[in-house]
């Protein structure tokens, strides 16, 4: 098992792994393996657009190991979990608003401290304050208009240093190129005052999808 660069994220013949805060335990159906006497899980990039961020050669990723991480979108907690195990000192607020997926995320969140579930909606970030002091890094994935303001406005409001933004391109006009949304995206985060650090599309993991990753200048 190789260290692929970012913090707590690994590599063995093509495949990434993080490993395991909660051994023995899948989250999504993934493959555990055993290297040197320490449980790893595989991240698939086919499942994560985290994953698919690093598999297609994105390397700028803030989490450390004791990182206090806001994430927006958490769904059931696929990709949240692979940050817990990366943030393992840390702390993963997982913002999720649809009441079949935040129950299946606080099922996935038992025996990962880290991770804490809230029932919130990303677009009103005074909700969740009383969960989320010290915010270090925004990571969002809601698949919904106003995208960029969105994280922008989560930013601002718990002063983080770091944002990433997975952008899903029909989520904000189906008739547009992505390559313009993409553009239009981070251009929206530059006038909100943030600088654009890397932004790379997510392709062929996820069709229409880019990652932008900034920070305050
Ligand atoms: C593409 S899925 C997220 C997948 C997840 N990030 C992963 O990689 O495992 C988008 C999720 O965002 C949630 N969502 C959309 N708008 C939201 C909002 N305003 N506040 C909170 N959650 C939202 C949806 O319910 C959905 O579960």
């Amino acid at each position: 098992m190789d260290a692929l660069g970012p913090e707590g994220v690994f590599e063995e013949r093509g495949r990434l792994y993080t490993l395991s805060v909660c051994p023995r335990k899948r989250v999504y159906g993934e493959r555990l393996i055993s290297s040197g006497g320490q449980e790893y899980r595989e991240w698939d990039p086919r499942r994560s657009k985290l994953s698919a961020y690093l598999t297609v050669g994105g390397r700028d990723v803030p989490f450390e190991r004791d990182s206090v991480i806001l994430y927006l979108g958490a769904s059931s907690g696929t990709t949240a979990s692979h940050v817990a195990d990366i943030a393992r000192d840390g702390k993963v607020v997982c913002v999720e608003f649809a009441p079949r997926m935040f129950r299946e995320l606080v099922k996935n969140c038992e025996g990962r401290p880290q991770m804490m579930p809230v029932l919130g909606d990303a677009t009103k970030p005074e909700e969740y304050s009383m969960f989320a002091e010290g915010v270090d890094i925004v990571y969002q994935d809601v698949a919904q208009k106003r995208q960029a303001d969105i994280i922008c406005d989560n930013m601002d409001h718990y002063g983080a240093e770091w944002g990433m933004v997975a952008v899903k391109a029909r989520s904000e006009d189906v008739t547009e190129r992505p390559e313009r949304i993409f553009e239009e995206a981070a251009a929206r985060i530059k006038t909100r005052g943030y600088r654009i650090v890397d932004s790379r599309e997510l392709g062929p993991y996820e069709k229409d999808h880019a990652m932008i990753v900034f920070k305050r200048p």
